[in-house]
């Protein structure tokens, strides 16, 4: 294809964003498609990026960027399943494992969850990387297989097919290695153009602050968080975010197997009490946007309905819910050096303590380690002896320990006893 025959040309349309001015919607689905079909080349479309970054974007070019992504792959519909569709997505934090439990919970209610879910990259872990540390469960499901498993158990959880926004994975890999990943009207159209081809109905956000989220500033997440409830309303998807605090991990695990196993806890009525608050939240906003009046998550949590409906979940993709989980071949603890109250405990460091052990990969497609991770044994505000276990480091690979040690260094700390530690709110604020 000749290059006079494109409309545009692109460094016309990266000089507008260059100088601060405003796209208009033919410039930016064409920017899209040119660049899904090589006519636009990656170092244009980082300069692009870079210059989005710089200056931003108005609510209509995001819309018209989110669209052109959608547009550049497949768009899945759940229509005619006979239940309301409503999804999840989180930002991503250190021991965030609320989809396990969540889906099932929502389920429960007969509502469908098709709930697409990636791998973890750096600190963050990633859904499909705890559910496979589980023997013989499969990530991928065909779009025939996924709307089956949703008529019948209600909630899946399964890899996103290469078909949704391939434009989005193409620039993500892009803004990874040019600096761009932070640019707020990138991050939201990247999130919300996935989780609007996948076809949901409704969607519910976890948009996440403090040191373990990827934008650590609160009003950087909260910007976030409204630009993508914009996004979902402009096209149609009902949205709501929760922005929750995630300068602490999220319950007392942070790996796969051992977050897993912390997951099932909640399941069986008990587990963290803030892994339990956070679950239940989330599953009432999902409820309340299928239009399931009246519901009951934590009561669905104590009397065995939702595990009932994750063991069907599990088996319908091969797993099996009764078989043992990994272990680690080495462990080590870290003691707590005078007695006190545990005052802080950083999410950012347990986070990379447990991606040094081997829980998480430094590049797409490194094997993870299913039994690697941090179990933490006291919440900031516990009291704690001297000599007694803060967290406890698993790995397969005794060499990966004093790395994570490293990590750990300065992350928890012991105020004297009786000291009030304070806490955020876990729920800082609702979006809608
Ligand atoms: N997650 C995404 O899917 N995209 C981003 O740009 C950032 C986080």
């Amino acid at each position: 294809m000749s290059a006079a025959r494109e409309p545009f040309d692109a460094v016309d349309v990266i000089a507008v964003k260059r100088d601060g001015g405003t796209l208009d919607t033919a410039r930016i689905r064409w920017l899209v498609d040119a660049f899904t079909r090589g006519v636009v080349a990656d170092e244009q479309m980082a300069a692009w990026a870079m210059a989005v970054l710089l200056n931003g974007m108005d609510r209509r070019e995001i819309r018209d960027l989110t669209l052109a992504m959608i547009d550049s792959g497949e768009r899945m519909s759940f229509a005619g399943l006979g239940r309301p569709t409503v999804d999840k997505h989180s930002t991503g934090g250190v021991g965030d494992k609320i989809t396990l439990p969540l889906a099932p919970l929502v389920a429960v209610f007969g509502v469908a969850v098709p709930q697409l879910s990636g791998r973890g990259l750096g600190h963050t872990g990633g859904t499909l990387d705890k559910l496979e540390s589980i023997p013989g469960w499969r990530p991928d499901l065909s779009p025939e297989a996924l709307r089956a498993q949703l008529a019948d158990v209600g909630a899946a959880i399964c890899a996103a097919g290469a078909d949704l926004a391939p434009a989005d994975k193409r620039l993500y890999a892009l803004r990874d290695t040019t600096g761009t990943v932070e640019a707020i009207p990138l991050i939201a159209s990247s999130i919300m153009s996935k989780k609007i081809a996948e076809g949901t109905a409704s969607l519910v956000l976890d948009v996440k602050f403090g040191s373990g989220a990827f934008l650590p500033a609160r009003a950087q997440a909260e910007e976030l968080a409204r630009t993508m409830v914009e996004l979902g309303r402009d096209a149609g998807v009902a949205t709501v975010a929760l922005l929750t605090d995630m300068s602490v991990p999220l319950g007392l695990t942070a790996g796969n197997a051992i977050e897993v196993e912390e997951s099932v806890e909640v399941l069986a009525g008990g587990g963290p009490a803030d892994v339990r608050a956070l679950t239940v939240a989330l599953a009432a906003e999902m409820l309340a946007l299928a239009g399931v009046a009246d519901a009951d998550p934590a009561a669905a949590l104590d009397d065995g309905r939702a595990m009932d409906v994750w063991r069907r979940m599990i088996r319908a993709q091969g797993g099996d819910p009764d078989a043992p989980l990994p272990v680690a071949a080495e462990s080590q603890q870290v003691l707590a050096e005078t007695d006190g109250v545990l005052a802080t405990q950083d999410a950012k460091a347990v986070g990379v303590a447990a991606w040094r052990l081997g829980a998480g990969r430094a590049r797409q497609g490194d094997p993870v380690q299913h039994a690697a991770g941090v179990r933490l044994h006291a919440k900031p505000g516990d009291a704690v002896r001297a000599g007694q276990p803060l967290a406890t480091l698993l790995t397969d690979d005794a060499d990966r320990i004093p790395r994570a040690l490293e990590a750990l260094e300065g992350a928890m700390s012991i105020a004297p006893a009786g000291t009030e530690v304070p806490r955020e709110p876990l729920i800082a604020a609702r979006i809608a």
